[in-house]
């Protein structure tokens, strides 16, 4: 089963954005189920890859959106983008070290650092861009 289940619950109002957060969420799901199913750590590797290269686009894709619209908290979610980022690419350091990180933590960690960060941080900008201030 899957990790995480994309819900409008996970949507921030911005087509382009909740289609990113989609791929993402496919992304964790597929390592999720790779290290489950206790795949070659090739795939995993391949996976977390993908994940650390989307995660970049995505982040710099929501900062590009925030700085069009004023947004006044970008130097905020700027900086906890910046934290996001140095976790999943430690992590990614991890795996293609070849260390052992067990799926239940992982999968934990990879749903806490996303979902978290949508629900708590990229719902405001949604909000603000969808209803702006003055
Ligand atoms: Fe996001
Ligand atoms: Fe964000």
């Amino acid at each position: 089963m899957a990790l995480l289940q994309w819900s409008e619950k996970l949507s921030v109002g911005v087509i382009e954005m909740d289609r990113q957060h989609q791929r993402l969420v496919q992304l964790i799901n597929h390592l999720y189920d790779a290290m489950a199913a206790g795949k070659g750590d090739d795939v995993k590797k391949q996976v977390l890859g993908e994940l650390v290269t989307y995660t970049k686009v995505h982040f710099a894709a929501e900062q590009c959106l925030m700085r069009e619209h004023g947004y006044p908290h970008l130097i905020d979610h700027e900086r906890l983008h910046d934290q996001l980022t140095a976790k999943v690419v430690e992590l990614n350091e991890k795996i293609q070290s070849g260390k052992m990180v067990p799926s239940v933590s992982l999968g934990t960690f990879l749903k806490d650092w996303l979902v978290t960060h949508i629900v708590e941080e990229d719902k405001k900008y949604g909000q603000y861009i969808r209803v702006p201030v003055g």
